[in-house]
This record gives C-alpha cells, structure tokens and sequence, in this order.
C-alpha cells in the first residue's frame, strides 16, 4: 500500500512537472505551447501499471536490507524512479505509432487521439523532459547508464522491424534491448545511487535484466492469448505487424514450413491465422509460459542472494504475481 502510494506519488510528480506546477525537480517547464502539457501528461492520466517505479523503490529499500517500509528512499532514487517511468512512456508513444496501436492503458492512443506527428513530438518532448531531470542528479554514471538505456530502445526496435531472423539468440537479443536494458540499466542505477559495491551492484543488474526478458515473453504471450479488453491494448497484433516473437518460435520447432511464413512477415493473406492455429496446436503456449518462468526464477535467484528483509521479499512475490500474469 505503501509503495502503491509512492508510485502514484511519481506519476503526479511527472504530471505536475510537466504541467509546471508544484516542486519539479527538473526546474519549472516554460512551454510556449500549450499542447505539450496535455499531450506530455496524457499517458499518465491513467497512472500504467506503474511495474517499473515500483521494482526500482523495493529494490532501492532491499540493497540497503532495509526492513522499516516508512523509512525513505533517497531523493535522487525517487527521481531515477521518475526518469525510467517517463521514458518508458516516451518509448510507449513512439512504439504505438510505429505499431500503429489504436488504445493504450484502455484510453485512445495518442497517436489516435491526436496524431502520428504530434505522437512523435511528445515522444521527443517526455525524452527531453526526462534528461532534464536525469540532469539534476549530478551523477555521470548514472547519467551514462540512462543514455545507454535509451540508444538500447532505438537499437532494439529498428532490430524487431528488420530482422526477420527465426533464432532464439536473436530474439532474446532484441528482447533484452527493447525492454530488458531499461530494467537492468535502472536497477543498475539504483545500486550506484545506494553507493553499493561492485557485487551487489552487478546483482542488481542482473535481477533487472532477467526480470525484463521474463516480462517481456509473457507480453510476446499475451498478445497471443489476451484480449484487448484484459490489456488495455491491441492484441493479437504482433504477426500482423510481421514479427516473429517467442510463441511463433516455438511453433516453428514443431512445424518447420512456419519458416516461409516468418521469412516473409507473414504478409500473404491467410497467413497469420495459419500461424496463429499451429501456435495453438503446439507446445508454444506452454514454452513460451516456460521461458519466462525460467527467466523469473533467475532474477529471484539473484535476489535471494540479498540480506532478508521485508522489501526483498515483496519483491519476489511482485515478480512471480506481476511478471508472471497469465492471461
Ligand atoms: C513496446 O513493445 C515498446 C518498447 C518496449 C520500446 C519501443 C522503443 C521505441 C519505439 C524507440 C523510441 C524510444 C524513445 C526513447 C522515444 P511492444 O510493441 O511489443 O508492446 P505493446 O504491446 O505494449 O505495444
Ligand atoms: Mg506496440
Ligand atoms: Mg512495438
């Protein structure tokens, strides 16, 4: 309860920030336009999931074996919370144009709701915002580790949308740059801002890591097994969109001529419902759901390499709940 007020703490942080109202660390926001403020605010008007900030405040308090929940966390961890919400969302904005998604977090993307050009604006504009304040913490390694984090988005995504390689290397690579560098750089960061050692910091960039690939299989998963009204998005998108995630690779060890199908993006029609019914007839479900359990089990083991404390035992149980959620 305490840490979902802390995460709800952030987002109107971020919102206030923005809007240039309040305390923002940042410096207060002198923006001409005033569409900035209510593009730049409006995926947080519903709040996400908040994963992110989440992890990185019980982790802060789990490296220092911290067992009292009132006690604070540091301002400059409370901030680095702050960046990595801000430019996940910028990466969110950008992605739903690129995937061309209609909602996000169940309101109207927006890129629907205002446009693919403004879309990328805002996307610019929350990536701008966020060094600003990654700016205010006076770290360069910190500032290092952030930077790295948003080349890995960019790297990542051009590597979804040009390759059509059908290797796990491959996909766990991309994975690990499109959603797992910003976990593992995070968690990183808030071990350097704890003033940990090289072990302790090196674990913590470990647990983000693995963390990140098992939460992003079960997202490859989900857009196979959920519904867009169960995710607050598009499902079912990702063949459409010609990419070949860890269900279809799955499937393709079991049916083999899915390989055409892969190596031309499933663009021919009927395509991706063939896909879609020999995913289902295979194992993939179940190696998909597998993978990411594997994955999770990994950075639970890095934690269990901590002190026990109250905080490295939410943070478990948030690992194997939130990550691991099942249709
Ligand atoms: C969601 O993936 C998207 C990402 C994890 C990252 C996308 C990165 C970019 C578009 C680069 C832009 C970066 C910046 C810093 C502005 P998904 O499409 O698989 O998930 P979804 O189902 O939630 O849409
Ligand atoms: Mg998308
Ligand atoms: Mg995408």
């Amino acid at each position: 309860q305490d840490l979902n007020r802390m995460s709800l703490n952030i987002i109107d942080s971020i919102t206030n920030g923005i809007q240039g109202s309040g305390e923002y660390a940042g410096g207060p926001t002198q923006l001409t336009h005033p569409l900035l403020k209510s593009i730049g605010t409006y995926y947080f008007e519903m709040k996400g999931k908040r994963i992110r900030p989440t992890v990185l405040l019980l982790l802060a308090r789990a490296i220092t074996s911290n067992d009292c929940p009132s006690e604070p966390i540091s301002e400059s961890q409370l901030k680095l919370a702050q960046v990595v919400e801000m430019l996940h969302t910028a990466s969110l904005v950008h992605d739903d144009v690129i995937d061309g998604a209609d909602t996000r977090r169940e309101m109207a993307s927006v890129n629907c709701a205002y446009s693919n050009k403004l879309a990328i604006l805002c996307g610019n504009f929350l990536t701008a915002r966020t060094i600003v304040l990654l700016s205010t913490l006076r770290n360069h390694h910190v500032t290092e580790l952030v930077s790295n984090i948003i080349s890995d988005l960019v790297d990542g995504e051009l590597m979804q949308i040009k390759s059509n390689s059908t290797s796990f290397e491959s996909y766990i690579r991309k994975t690990y740059l499109k959603t797992a560098s910003l976990f593992a750089n995070g968690c990183r960061s808030i071990a350097v801002l704890s003033g940990a050692d090289a072990n302790m910091t090196n674990m913590a960039t470990e647990f983000g890591k693995n963390l990140g690939l098992a939460f992003q299989i079960i997202d490859d998963l989900l857009d196979v097994t959920g519904s867009s009204e169960s995710l607050g998005k598009p499902a079912s998108v990702d063949m459409s969109l010609g990419l070949a995630t860890a269900p279809v690779l799955f499937a393709l060890e079991e049916y083999p001529d899915l390989e055409v199908l892969i190596n031309r993006k499933f663009s021919e029609s009927g395509d991706v419902d063939i896909a879609n019914q020999l995913v289902l007839k295979s194992n993939a479900i179940e190696k998909t759901k597998s993978l990411a359990i594997e994955y999770c089990n990994k950075s639970i083991e890095f934690l269990m390499k901590l002190p026990q404390s109250q905080s490295r035992d939410l943070l478990i149980t948030l690992t194997q709940s939130k990550v691991i959620r099942f249709d």
